[in-house]
């Protein structure tokens, strides 16, 4: 049977850089929300499905302030490897505390940057207390729109990544490392 493996052209991020960008990642949020939490907002981490559930699972057990976490599921790449440009909200938040919370948005990567610029606005709209983004990945070279994340784990080049929970037609999110897929997967 064809080995997940043999896909991998490289591996750009291994698992001991991921585990010391999660925990530094980690320290930041801890710090910025202390004096929030400490004046009674709740702190919110909302992973969005599926590419984050990974990075995710890792970053909040290391979050010493006290988090809720709540997901929301949008329009992904489905098979193909371009961006569709339009966000859809396919799984929504539903909250009636969102006045009192601190909304931290977890991505897995930044491409076009649509996705969070577009849910940054959708959730403050909602009337969160403040919303706010982190993603492990970004893709400066990829920007469609102006729009950086508050928390960003590494930067890396424009090439189509995989695993720590980041698929290609909902293949290799299992993979423990980031690594870059061989073009012929994606262009076949
Ligand atoms: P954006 O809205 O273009 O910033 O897209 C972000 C989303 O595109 C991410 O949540 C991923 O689902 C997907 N994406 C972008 N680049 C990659 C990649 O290299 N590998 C896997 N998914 C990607
Ligand atoms: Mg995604």
């Amino acid at each position: 049977m064809a080995k997940v493996i043999d896909d991998i052209e490289r591996v750009l991020v291994d698992e001991k850089e991921l585990d010391a960008t999660v925990r530094r990642i980690a320290s930041e949020i801890d710090e910025y929300y202390k004096d929030s939490v400490a004046s009674g907002k709740k702190l919110l981490l909302l992973g969005i499905l599926k590419g984050s559930v990974v990075f995710m699972g890792d970053l909040m057990k290391h979050i010493t302030l006290p988090v809720e976490i709540d997901f929301m599921k949008v329009s992904s790449y489905g098979r193909s490897a371009k961006s569709s440009g339009t966000v859809n909200i396919i799984l929504d938040l539903f909250r009636d505390d969102l006045p009192q919370t601190d909304i931290l948005v977890i991505e897995d990567i930044i491409d076009s940057g649509r996705t969070l610029s577009y849910l940054t606005e959708y959730l403050t709209l909602k009337g969160a207390h403040s919303v706010r983004t982190c993603t492990l990945l970004d893709k400066p070279q990829r920007r469609e729109v102006d729009f950086n994340a508050d928390h960003v784990g590494i930067i890396i080049p424009d090439e189509f990544v995989v695993g720590y929970g980041l698929d290609y037609a909902e293949r290799y999110r299992t993979l423990p490392y980031i690594g870059v897929l061989k073009p012929e997967i994606y262009k076949s």
